[in-house]
């Protein structure tokens, strides 16, 4: 059997003396030694290279009745007018009962209905006046989604099986635009709320939340099959019914990038957030130009897994009457699992794919593109088509994970082609707490941290306005592991009357 750490070198060697130096810069990160400094340690505030402010928080008031989730996710700045009026569009991943709520504040049924309205999605209108970014209260256009009462219409070729619509949406971590302006947004780990067994995604009687015990949805394994899908809906049209697109598979969904064919149909890149599984590809069968929300675009298409070797990637299209169990379809076609997919993004300008694949310290055999055994710290891949409708096409290693940067999850572009990558887990393998980082040129990948979020929270949902000059970045979890009397850190107030709080921030980058 070949020695894929071998073959990994021996493939560096042949890039290496065609590129010089700039490949070798792939596998060793360099941060300027006054960052690496100043972010070495475990610390209770954000630190940041860039000014920023807080743009709103979780319990912030949004509407009469409604108000910001709690750990906040992918954001989307959806423009009304430029660069200074826009629609924040935010997702609430998860909660955290033991930061949320004094202890014995509340009863279970009580803390699971607030948990439920703390997760899903929020719009809030925002402006910036005089420099600072101030919430719209009363807009038109704010609204909530949640897990506790919002209704979903579910379409594509699941629907059949599945059923047409369903109540709620489950750990919303990553999301996508279309290019009609419409927001996909992904449910994750949909099986730490069902109390029932289903291997395949890891769902045991001993779920995470106890929301099971005050309502049957969650004790319903039909139930849990309307959900592990990405939802597509018109943040502009306040009255538009949210869809889950079956199409796009059944998985732990985190991120959904969007690009267009040569023939001008919708691709859409996609990972399964957990270790040993899958990258996906999903191309519509229509042309983009054939129309938007409401038409099937995104309900007819084929749905691929991504099969490596050393030389090339193959898509293995899944048979549309599978698409309830992606996953057992993909392992059966033979699709490579994976060092733990996060986000994949797109390269404006070179049409790559980037793809972060978080660690996986259980893998102890590995291949061309998961060559490392016991992948502690991770890395990133970069999938290299002429064309986002083929079947078939390159790929290359991007960069390791090391001692600066670990565990990467969110990868961005901006709009002068930096790469902007957020980490998920470097408090457990390096000490020290996640970051945000950017690589200037990616054929040059010199990678600088540039942020580090306050104790165990994590900087996810990076975005940008048009011109670039604000980024938009959620601060989840400040504080996880610790509870309401004695929380590591009560950042982004550091008032002794609260716990601390996720919130979205946005950060001069001009
Ligand atoms: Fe929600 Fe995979 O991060
Ligand atoms: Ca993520
Ligand atoms: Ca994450
Ligand atoms: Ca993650």
């Amino acid at each position: 059997m070949r020695n894929f750490e071998d073959i990994f070198k021996a493939k560096l060697s042949r890039r290496n003396f065609l590129k010089g130096s700039a490949a070798m810069a792939a596998i060793s990160l360099l941060p300027k030694p006054s960052f690496a400094e100043a972010y070495k340690d475990i610390h209770l505030e954000l630190r940041s290279k860039f000014p920023y402010q807080i743009v709103a928080g979780w319990g912030d008031k949004i509407g009469t009745d409604i108000e910001m989730g709690y750990n906040c996710d992918y954001v989307a700045y959806m423009p009304l007018a430029g660069n200074d009026s826009g629609l924040l569009c935010v997702n609430y991943e998860t909660s955290d009962r033991d930061l949320m709520f004094p202890p014995n504040s509340k009863t279970g049924e009580e803390i699971a209905k607030e948990e439920m309205l703390a997760h899903g999605h929020s719009v809030v209108e925002i402006v910036k006046k005089s420099g600072k970014w101030e919430l719209i209260t009363d807009s038109k256009y704010n609204r909530r989604l949640n897990s506790y009462n919002t209704v979903f219409g579910i379409s594509g070729p699941a629907s059949q099986e599945i059923g047409t619509h369903c109540v709620g949406t489950l750990n919303n971590c990553g999301g996508g635009k279309t290019p009609w302006n419409t927001l996909l947004i992904c449910e994750e780990n949909f099986n730490a709320y069902f109390h029932g067994r289903d291997h395949q995604y890891g769902m045991f009687k001993n779920p995470h939340y106890e929301w099971y015990k005050y309502d049957a949805r969650f004790a319903d394994m039909n139930e849990a099959k309307k959900f592990g899908w990405v939802f597509e809906y018109d943040p502009y049209n306040p009255d538009s019914k949210p869809i889950k697109r079956t199409a796009l598979g059944r998985f732990k969904h985190e991120g959904a990038a969007t690009a267009t064919t040569k023939d001008g149909r919708l691709a859409i890149y996609m990972g399964d957030d957990e270790g040993f599984q899958f990258i996906y590809k999903f191309v519509s069968d229509k042309k983009i130009s054939e129309g938007g929300f409401d038409s099937d675009i995104l309900d007819k298409g084929t749905l691929y897994a991504g099969k490596f070797d050393e030389e090339k990637i193959t898509w293995l299209p899944i048979p549309n009457d599978e698409l309830v169990n992606t996953r057992l379809a993909a392992k059966k076609l033979g699709a490579t699992p994976m060092d733990r997919p996060e986000e994949l993004t797109v390269h404006p300008l070179t049409g790559e794919i980037f793809v972060a694949l978080s660690h996986n310290s259980q893998r102890r055999v590995g291949d061309a593109a998961n060559p490392r055994i016991i992948n502690a710290t991770g890395h990133i891949i970069k999938l290299t088509p002429q064309d986002h409708g083929e079947i078939e096409h390159g790929w290359d290693i991007f960069l390791f994970g090391d001692e600066n940067l670990a565990c990467p999850d969110n990868l961005r572009f901006d709009q002068k082609g930096r790469l902007w990558i957020t980490t998920d887990g470097m408090e457990h393998i390096l000490g020290k707490n996640d970051g945000l980082f950017m690589v200037e040129d990616t054929n040059n990948p010199v990678v600088e941290q540039v942020l580090a979020t306050p104790v165990r929270g994590e900087p996810t949902g990076i975005e940008f306005t048009p011109d670039g000059k604000t980024m938009f970045l959620s601060i989840q979890h400040p504080g996880r592991g610790s509870d309401y009397n004695k929380p590591y850190t009560r950042w982004p107030d550091f008032d002794e009357s609260k716990p601390p709080r996720p919130a979205v921030i946005a950060l001069d980058i001009s």
